[in-house]
């Protein structure tokens, strides 16, 4: 080209130091602020992980007591939101999060202040505390955001978030309107952990665009909603899902697996990764917990068997191990949240009530050294055209 080299996709491009979380993508490891995925996947809990993604350090007893309570404190939402949520009931819920989590962000003060603090330039202690503030009332509202769409979306009315329960069973209680199973918690706050962050994907990338502008928290993150909304990203799960569905029986994996590998054929959802060129080691968490749960309650519609014939065809097939294409999250994402029996429209959704904590977690990181997104594309249509009136064009 005469430009040179492009960086198609950003890929490789480093945009900014991070101390958040790190990936090695040859080995198939993950970090969170320097502790590996799978401790912290065994230790913690979702409060847990999402303090030390923020506050960059584990939380001692207090401190997690105190997180815990104010983001239980931080529930509910506007009734602004609730309208909008009514409104979209119908609506695709990726659609109905971006509009909610706009509306919450035009009604909140803090983030008013905030916003015209960082307009004069001031971004001090204090205004960090508020966007800290807001930080952990958006990790709050946008897990009642995705429940109460769903209740409004089967015409049920929504119920109040409990104070007393921790994020992943307050979920549930209020997806479902009543207390959750302890192994579904377990399920639920382990896909929270897995997809809380993982450096700079394109949602994560959209929120730090719009936040360099020095836009609003809720604004920044409705981007990172709407990015994470497409099928290439965030919206894998659910494909993943339909996929597994539609094939039905372990049998039919071969036929499936072969189409992807034909030139121009769809691509194998859940598979590939720009960065793990291994096996996804969050994938690896959740297909153990998939075959803890499939063996107490049983493989719901063969998806456990579907899956692990799919995995062999590509852990075999030389179109895949050729181009070190492995399962990622969301190949077994998935399933978890198919037997917890969430429907399969709010995989993504979810996704986002884990990924905000990421989100913000980058924002603040990138607002401690901001510098408005720019970057240049390099013109290759033609200069100095004659302009030809209307009328004489051919
Ligand atoms: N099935 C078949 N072929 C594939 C797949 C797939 N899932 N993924 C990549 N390839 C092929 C691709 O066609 C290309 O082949 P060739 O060299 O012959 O042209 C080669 O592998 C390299 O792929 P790429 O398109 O350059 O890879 P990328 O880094 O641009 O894309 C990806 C990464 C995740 C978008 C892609 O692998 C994909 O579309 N996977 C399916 C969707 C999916 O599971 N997404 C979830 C990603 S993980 C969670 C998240 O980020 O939200």
């Amino acid at each position: 080209s005469p430009c040179g080299e492009i960086a198609h996709g950003l890929e490789d491009v480093l945009i900014k130091t991070t101390s958040i979380s790190d990936i090695d993508g040859e080995r198939g490891i993950l970090w969170y602020r320097g502790y590996r995925i799978e401790d912290l996947a065994r230790n913690s809990t979702y409060e847990e992980v999402a303090y030390l993604l923020l506050y960059g350090k584990l939380p001692t007893r207090g401190e997690l007591d105190e997180f815990t309570s104010r983001l239980a404190k931080n529930r509910d939402l506007n009734p602004a939101t609730v309208e909008v949520l009514k409104n979209l009931a119908y609506a695709h819920p990726m659609f109905a999060a971006e509009a909610a989590i706009a509306t919450e962000g035009a009604f909140d003060d803090d983030n008013r202040k905030l916003s015209e603090s960082l307009r004069t330039g001031k971004y001090g202690d204090e205004e960090k505390a508020l966007a800290y503030r807001i930080a952990e009332k958006l990790v709050a509202k946008m897990a009642t955001i995705v429940a109460y769409h769903y209740r409004l979306s089967r015409g049920l009315e929504p119920v109040r978030p409990r104070e007393d329960l921790p994020h992943a069973a307050n979920f549930l209680y209020l997806m479902f309107g009543k207390m959750p199973e302890r192994l579904a918690v377990r399920g639920l706050d382990l896909y929270l952990i897995l997809h809380a962050d993982h450096e700079v994907p394109a949602s994560t990338l959209a929120a730090q665009v719009v936040a360099s502008t020095l836009s609003d928290l809720y604004s920044s993150i409705a981007a990172a909603v709407a990015a994470l909304k497409g099928p290439l990203h965030g919206g894998a799960n659910e494909a993943v899902v339909r996929t597994y569905l539609e094939i039905g029986d372990p049998s039919r994996a071969k036929s499936i697996v072969e189409a992807a590998t034909k030139p121009g054929g769809p691509k194998l959802m859940g598979v590939g990764h720009r960065v793990y060129k291994a096996y996804d080691p969050r994938a690896r968490i959740l297909k153990d917990f998939a075959r803890d749960y499939m063996t107490k309650y049983g493989d719901r519609d063969n998806l456990f068997a579907i899956a692990v014939a799919i995995e062999q065809e590509v852990l075999s097939l030389p179109y895949f191990r050729q181009r070190r294409l492995y399962p990622n999250v969301d190949f077994w994402s998935g399933i978890v949240l198919y037997y917890l029996g969430i429907p399969y429209e709010y995989y993504t959704p979810l996704f986002a009530v884990s990924r905000v904590v990421g989100w913000v977690a980058h924002i603040l990181e990138y607002w401690d050294n901001n510098r408005i997104f720019r970057p240049r594309a390099c013109y290759v249509g033609p200069h100095d055209l004659k302009y030809v009136p209307i009328n004489e064009r051919a």
